[in-house]
């Protein structure tokens, strides 16, 4: 695609989340679709894209399986244009993650996308669509879904109670988005992100639920794209369930795009 051109774009993929909430037993990046683990899915989606010149892949630190599928699937995509793909261990927290694969982008990147691997099946379109902003001009954009549910803010309810929470407020749905992965940024305005969030504890960590967050408190515009249904977070048992049919179940020709 022409905007890759102007554009010399690192993918990072954060690989190294537990994914107890699957109770598969082992890192989620491993669990099988279709037959294969997430994590392939996740990196052939981004060969499939074609915008990256390199990809960062951080996993479980220790976990020698991971580091193999990621080596095999190095492997099988070999070729003249093919990215340089590399493994890192990642961190306790994905922003931990995201940072070591952030440490080994090569310096004459313009651009990085990072891509949660618990979405294995992201469309190139979505891809696209990131890096046409970035390409246009965008420090930073993320992709996103509208909101179906109502959603609300919540306190603790005091003892006693009868619920276990209080309703503290209701944004307007029609203000709300859903947002997704990959997130694109300028290469320089993710490390300078990055560099404040180094000093932060482990709470403060965790808290930190996607990189687009840490720019915003830059004061940096963040862009919004369309995403996907297609791009569903895997966290539960019921997500890989639709995942599987998104894939191949009676689902599947059905599945349009949006
Ligand atoms: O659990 P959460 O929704 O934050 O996970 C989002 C993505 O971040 C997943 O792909 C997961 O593998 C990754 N992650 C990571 N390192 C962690 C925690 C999560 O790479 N310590």
């Amino acid at each position: 695609m022409n905007e890759s051109v102007q554009l010399k774009i690192a993918v990072l993929v954060v690989a190294a989340g537990s994914g107890e909430r699957l109770g598969h037993g082992v890192p989620k990046a491993r669990v099988p679709l279709g037959g294969e683990p997430m994590l392939v899915h996740s990196l052939r989606g981004i060969l499939a894209a074609g915008v990256a010149h390199q990809i960062a892949v951080a996993v479980p630190t220790g976990d020698e399986a991971l580091r193999a599928i990621v080596e095999s699937l190095t492997v099988e995509a070999a070729g003249e244009d093919s990215p340089q793909i590399t493994v890192v261990d990642g961190g306790s927290t994905r922003a931990e993650s995201v940072a070591a694969a952030l440490a080994v982008v090569d310096a004459d990147s313009t651009s990085v996308l990072i891509h949660d691997a618990a979405r294995p099946l992201t469309p190139a379109e979505v891809y696209h669509r990131v890096v046409k902003s970035l390409a246009g001009g965008a420090l930073a954009v993320v992709p996103a879904l509208a909101v179906v549910d109502t959603v609300k803010t919540v306190t603790q309810a005091p003892a006693g109670s009868p619920g276990v929470e209080l309703v503290s407020g209701t944004p307007a749905r029609s203000q709300l988005r859903a947002i997704q992965t990959p997130q694109g940024f300028d290469l320089a305005t993710l490390r300078q992100a990055h560099s404040h969030a180094a000093g932060l504890s482990a709470e403060e960590s965790a808290a930190i639920t996607d990189d687009a967050m840490l720019v915003e408190a830059m004061g940096v515009p963040v862009y919004v794209v369309h995403g996907s249904a297609h791009s569903l977070k895997i966290t539960t048992p019921t997500d890989l369930l639709l995942a599987e049919a998104m894939l191949q179940g009676p689902l599947a020709p059905r599945w349009v795009e949006g």
